[in-house]
């Protein structure tokens, strides 16, 4: 039996000065956080001594594995260097160049500490440049918790009207009302039903917004028809088109969908793997809208950790190894790997339940519907997950309870790992099978 002692103690101890003793609500589970004493490479260590097989990896952030080598290397010695000092180094130049190398299409970047701000940069730009007020974005997608995009993401959609007609919704008691019904939300890969919202809106709109794969609600690809259309109706209407690529623009491929399918937008944010769990985020766009971030252009571009040298020689040590697509390759390989078992374990099994993946993300989804929007994603066995995510977490491997909590591998789940991921999610299968 695993013992929790030292987690259910510091829990005790953190509830005294930290509001459910974490610092992002996503950490808070039942009965008490985990708190962590090392991670590295696929594995975290908890205070407990507890070993466990992590595949929430930073949210996705860390591609490389945890203390990947040649990272950790690069942040010492920026650490023997300095911290931020109100000059920028050529290290910044470096990080900026390898990332449009990546994206390919982008002409400039400026970088953020979070994919929040980035979106909120984004933003302003688009407002500034069309001079227009109003958001458009996909119901499910999620840019971050501010109060006009934090909007339509994890809600019952019973609450929400029709995909023709959907009504916006808060996510969080205290977010301004008035901004999310300005919020326009759009129904994902449904093109008829966007270009008739776009249409009837489209004078008002500054930007549309979306993850060109939902990927917080899951792993959700859109349709290359979709994002044509996309693409097309927002240059009719003068709206500009915004890809949230924090997810996919490292992990599923070397600079993200806008550079994979050639449908560039005009915006886009990356994050998360682009310093391997240091917090970095950044906005890169077409070079009309991103000069107008410069000194008296318009948009405020300001921030006391904005590209801190930190995480900038981080994400300089990071993207040369993301650079040829080897990473992605053979996440990608890694990936199917795990479908192809899962799936075929499940069929056996007569469990209804797929796995979807791309680059080092994957979900579980418990159905046999397809899914390809926010609400046939909702539309799966919520119990059926719950039993899964739990017999995984209690043989040992780190998940999320949340049925639209995507999970993510690195490249430190090499061989032995991936087998192990297999043996648990064989065993978890078998207990959704037994409660059925
Ligand atoms: C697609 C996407 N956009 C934006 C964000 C917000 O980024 P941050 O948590 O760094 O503010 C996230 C975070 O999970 C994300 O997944």
């Amino acid at each position: 039996m695993t013992e929790f002692n030292a987690s259910k103690r510091m829990y005790s101890r953190a509830r005294c000065s930290v509001p459910a003793g974490v610092s992002t609500n996503t950490r808070a589970r039942q009965p008490h956080p985990l708190y962590f004493e090392q991670a590295s490479g696929a594995w975290a260590i908890d205070l407990d001594g507890n070993r466990h097989l992590d595949i929430i990896m930073g949210n996705g952030a860390i591609l490389l594995g945890h203390s990947c080598a040649e990272v950790t290397d690069a942040v010492q010695r920026q650490l023997s260097l300095g911290l931020t000092c109100g000059l920028e180094s050529a290290q910044m130049c470096d990080a900026a160049e390898g990332l449009l190398r990546a994206a390919q299409w982008p002409d400039l970047v400026r970088f953020t500490n979070t994919g929040t701000e980035a979106v909120q940069h984004a933003l302003h730009i688009a407002r500034h440049a069309t001079g227009r007020t109003r958001i458009a974005k996909v119901e499910g997608s999620y840019h971050g918790w501010s109060d006009e995009v934090f909007v339509s993401v994890w809600i019952d959609p019973a609450r929400s009207g029709t995909p023709a007609n959907i009504v916006p919704q808060p996510q969080f008691a205290g977010q301004r009302l008035d901004l999310v019904s300005e919020t326009i939300v759009l129904p994902f890969n449904n093109l008829e039903l966007t270009a008739a919202t776009l249409d009837r809106h489209g004078d008002q709109i500054a930007a549309v917004l979306l993850e060109p794969t939902l990927i917080d609600v899951g792993y959700i690809p859109a349709s290359r028809a979709y994002l044509e259309h996309l693409r097309e109706i927002t240059g009719k209407h003068g709206i500009v088109l915004i890809y949230d690529e924090l997810l996919t623009g490292l992990n599923t491929s070397v600079g993200g969908i806008g550079r994979e399918t050639g449908i560039a937008p005009d915006l886009a944010l990356f994050g998360k793997a682009l310093a391997n769990g240091f917090p970095l985020a950044a906005v890169a766009g077409r070079e009309e809208l991103m000069r107008l971030t410069e000194p008296g252009c318009g948009p405020a571009f300001v921030g006391t950790f904005n590209g801190h040298a930190i995480s900038i020689a981080a994400a300089a040590a990071t993207l040369p190894i993301l650079a040829s697509g080897l990473v992605q390759r053979e996440m990608n390989k890694r990936g199917r790997r795990l479908r192809t078992s899962f799936e075929s374990e499940a069929r056996r099994l007569g469990v209804k339940a797929k796995l979807v993946t791309g680059g080092s993300h994957f979900h579980w989804y418990f159905c046999d519907n397809e899914i390809v929007d926010f609400r046939s994603a909702v539309n799966t066995d919520a119990a059926a997950y719950a039993r899964f995510t739990g017999t995984l977490s209690a043989s040992g491997v780190l998940t999320l309870p949340n049925p639209l909590s995507h999970h993510a591998i690195s490249l430190a789940h090499d061989e032995q790992v991936l087998s192990e991921m297999e043996n648990a999610f064989s065993d978890a299968l078998k207990a959704v099978a037994k409660a059925a």
